[in-house]
């Protein structure tokens, strides 16, 4: 059975308060519910993080190799900045898919830019928080797990 991790960065843990206007109601737990729904439905196994701190996504990123097959990573902000998680995804060699509720190309040019990218499988951003069950789905495709 495939195993999945989603990893959520800074600020993320405020959902459902943060601005709601860019990013909704929906509270991180509930992200998490409806992952935990979405993996069994589809019959694979998911662990589900968040962290304010970058040296714990990266440790997180790096404790993942030989636990998951796969990571959906909404670094938050550190997206952004982070040449330091960008190196931790080329270093665990697993696919990586990145996410964004926000579809921040539609936002402040500084959101533009994306270390991640460089080391991603692929990018979801602009749907919400539905962009997590199409990221475990795109995830599962590619490990050939298509249900
Ligand atoms: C975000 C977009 C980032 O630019 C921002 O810093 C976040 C959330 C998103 O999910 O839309 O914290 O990753």
């Amino acid at each position: 059975m495939p195993s999945l991790l989603v990893l959520n960065g800074p600020n993320l843990n405020l959902l459902g308060t943060r601005q709601p206007d860019v990013y909704g109601r929906v509270t991180l737990e509930d992200i998490k519910n409806m992952c935990r729904a979405h993996a069994d439905l589809r019959g694979v196994a998911l662990a589900f993080e968040q962290s304010n701190h970058e040296g714990v996504l990266i440790e997180t990123i790096h404790a993942a190799r030989g636990t998951h097959d796969a990571i959906i990573l909404n670094a938050g902000a550190y997206t952004h900045t982070s040449i330091a998680i960008m190196d931790a995804i080329h270093s665990v060699e697993l696919p990586v898919i990145e996410l964004h509720l926000s579809n921040v190309h539609a936002r402040e040019e500084f959101r533009h830019q994306s270390y991640m990218s460089k080391a991603c499988l692929g990018i979801i951003c602009g749907f919400g928080a539905r962009g997590y069950t199409l990221a475990i789905d795109a995830a599962l495709s590619h490990l050939g797990h298509d249900g």
